[in-house]
């Protein structure tokens, strides 16, 4: 497929305002881009240490809030219409054809995989005014965050339909590397690498439906109940430190403005993890 980065991850947000603040200020993320896309609509990325979130207006009430896609960008000499007819052919069902992008000059489509997760793939021919030392691509290398130690994964519910056929797509399709699988009490959860970012797919056998398809975006930090501190100090709910399911270490979750699922880990990170 020729994939030169995971670019973002997507969340509609009711009040641009509030969860610009929320994921820059409260949660410490870097403005990379905010822009107008044609004259209205305002697009925000905040990074967080490697993950980046893109944040677009919706309407509460009309619109689904939340997670919305995951983004991949290609290589600027790549064949994007190939790989939209690979992808069609597959049966890949597409939400978005290709069109040209709203903000700078490139290329874009969205495409459901068998998880019913939206996929977009972009294809950009300028520089997205970022500085030229990013290697023409979306993040700042090495940003730093005062509490959160790495954007740690984007997580993924699948179901005894989809789970063969998304690890075919993560695999074959998007040419990600099969970085861990950890198996506890029938839960299995893989993690897929792109570069240094993952996602990760849970699933348990016998589960038939899903209700979520993106389900939370994981933070490591140092400590959970010092998030809990933090949080507690602005007046944000959230809820209790909790022994992960898979052993070991802890989680606290947290909504994020739209009611997105957002989970703080203390683990060390993925490669010395051990079970
Ligand atoms: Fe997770």
């Amino acid at each position: 497929m020729n994939i030169k980065e995971l670019n973002h991850v997507a969340i509609r947000v009711a009040d641009i305002e509030k969860s610009v603040h929320f994921y820059s200020k409260v949660l410490n993320g870097t403005i990379i881009l905010d822009e107008c896309s044609d004259g209205k609509d305002r697009v925000v990325y905040v990074q967080i240490v490697n993950g980046v979130i893109e944040l677009t207006q919706g309407k509460a009430g009309v619109d689904d809030l939340g997670f919305r896609h995951i983004a991949f960008s290609m290589e600027e000499d790549a064949n994007f219409d190939s790989s939209v007819e690979e992808l069609k052919s597959a049966g890949y069902k597409f939400t978005i054809d290709p069109r040209a992008t709203l903000i700078g000059s490139g290329r874009l489509c969205f495409f459901e995989d068998s998880s019913g997760v939206v996929f977009e793939l972009i294809q950009r021919n300028d520089k997205m005014r970022l500085p030229i030392q990013r290697n023409n691509k979306i993040r700042i290398p090495n940003l730093k965050n005062p509490y959160i130690l790495d954007f740690d994964h984007i997580s993924i519910n699948l179901h005894d339909d989809n789970f063969k056929k998304c690890a075919d797509f993560y695999l074959n399709i998007m040419g990600f590397k099969l970085k861990r699988i950890l198996e506890k009490n029938g839960l299995l959860v893989s993690y897929y690498s792109w570069d240094n970012d993952t996602l990760e797919t849970c699933y348990k056998k016998g589960v038939k439906k899903v209700a979520q398809h993106i389900d939370h975006i994981a933070l490591r930090v140092e400590s959970c109940a010092d998030v809990k501190t933090y949080f507690k100090s602005l007046d944000i709910v959230c809820g209790d430190v909790h022994e992960s399911p898979l052993g070991v270490y802890n989680m606290i979750n947290i909504n994020g403005p739209d009611g997105e699922n957002l989970q703080f880990i203390d683990r060390p990170s993925l490669e010395e993890y051990m079970l």
